[in-house]
């Protein structure tokens, strides 16, 4: 499914934060826990360290942080806020949502609150979400945030899996606007592909040995992020009859520096306009796009004006692309 903003209405990303936990893990740290080495997980993933929630850590203990800068920077309250869309697939618990947790430590009291699952898609799904509703007017204030605890459902003595994922979230505030913002999204899901990435046994669905486990056929995944982040990228560029000589940023899902150059070097973006942080955060599913985000605006990479693409992939299979303008100042 791909759509263009409308014409006649703008929107934007209006503030940004982000928030990691303090603990650090090394490759080397790593590899007392599982056969394997810092070589081979800087080899074939690119990532260094990644960071670990304490056990008192659960999901709303890093979105709040990441929230309140983003509200922070957008110049408004908690309260301000009518609509607060929580990506993610380790939520605190399956009910009350995260984001009604989160909505009521922020005072955002008059706001509709909800989760939104999608995999480490989620927070382009939330963004293409929360824009439409804005867009429709049924929101004037949006806060999104995307972020995942995945330590909490890995198993640590699964070499293929533990080396790949960290914990972090980040958040934005969409509001209208004079100029767009938002020109495009492209968003996309393959139920086929699911069991190559899953949490199976964590449903209603009943198995015979449930697993409580994040599972995953590493091979198909990595062929299905190279091919789709090209893919969808392509495709909202297209769309908007952009080239891509055009896009400042590119912003990709922090997965794996492999795949990232691979979808670089096929879409035929210089290595300068991309943003990479896997190497010291590892794959932080829904917080990964804006906490690249986050960092590339502190870095002074991201600037007013700057044309931003963006895309996502991950469990579902799904998959999701935006192109916008970044229309903020600078952080302070
Ligand atoms: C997981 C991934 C890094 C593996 O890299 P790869 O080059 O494809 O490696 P392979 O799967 O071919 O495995 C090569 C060997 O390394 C081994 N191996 C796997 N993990 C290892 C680890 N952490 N340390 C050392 N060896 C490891 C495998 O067991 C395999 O051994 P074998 O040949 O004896 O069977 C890569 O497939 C990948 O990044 N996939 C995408 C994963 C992803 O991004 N998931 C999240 C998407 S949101």
């Amino acid at each position: 499914m791909i759509g263009s903003g409308r014409s006649d209405f703008h929107a934007t990303i209006t503030g940004l934060g982000a928030h990691v936990p303090e603990r650090v893990i090394t490759n080397d740290e790593l590899s007392k826990l599982v056969e394997t080495s810092n070589e081979w997980i800087v080899e074939r993933t690119g990532i260094r360290e990644r960071r670990i929630a304490a056990d008192s850590e659960a999901l709303s203990d890093l979105a709040l942080p990441a929230a309140r800068q983003a509200l922070e920077q957008a110049g408004i309250e908690g309260r301000d806020v009518d609509l607060l869309i929580v990506a993610t697939v380790t939520p605190d618990m399956m009910f009350p949502s995260t984001a009604a947790i989160l909505a009521d430590q922020l005072g955002a009291a008059e706001a509709a609150a909800y989760d939104l699952s999608a995999g480490c898609t989620g927070f382009m799904y939330a963004l293409a979400q929360a824009y439409g509703m804005v867009a429709g007017g049924l929101s004037r204030r949006a806060l999104v945030v995307g972020g995942d605890v995945l330590s909490r459902v890995l198993d640590w003595s699964d070499r293929s899996t533990v080396v790949l994922f960290g914990d972090g979230a980040g958040a934005v505030v969409i509001e209208p606007s004079e100029a767009a913002g938002f020109f495009a999204f492209e968003l996309g899901a393959d139920g086929a592909g699911g069991e190559h990435l899953w949490l199976p046994g964590s449903g209603s669905r009943t198995f015979e040995e449930p697993e409580k486990f994040v599972k995953m056929n590493g091979r198909e995944v990595f062929k299905f992020a190279t091919r789709i982040l090209v893919q969808s990228g392509e495709a909202v560029l297209d769309r908007c009859g952009t080239r891509v000589e055009d896009v400042d940023l590119y912003v990709p899902h922090q997965a794996n520096v492999r795949i990232i150059d691979h979808a670089t070097k096929k879409l035929g973006i210089p290595s300068e306009r991309v943003v990479i942080n896997v190497d010291r955060y590892g794959n932080t599913s829904s917080g990964s796009i804006p906490l690249a985000l986050s960092e590339a605006q502190a870095d002074g990479r991201l600037r007013t004006g700057s044309l931003v693409l963006m895309t996502g992939m991950g469990a579902g299979l799904t998959w999701g692309s935006a192109l916008m303008r970044w229309t903020r100042a600078e952080a302070a």
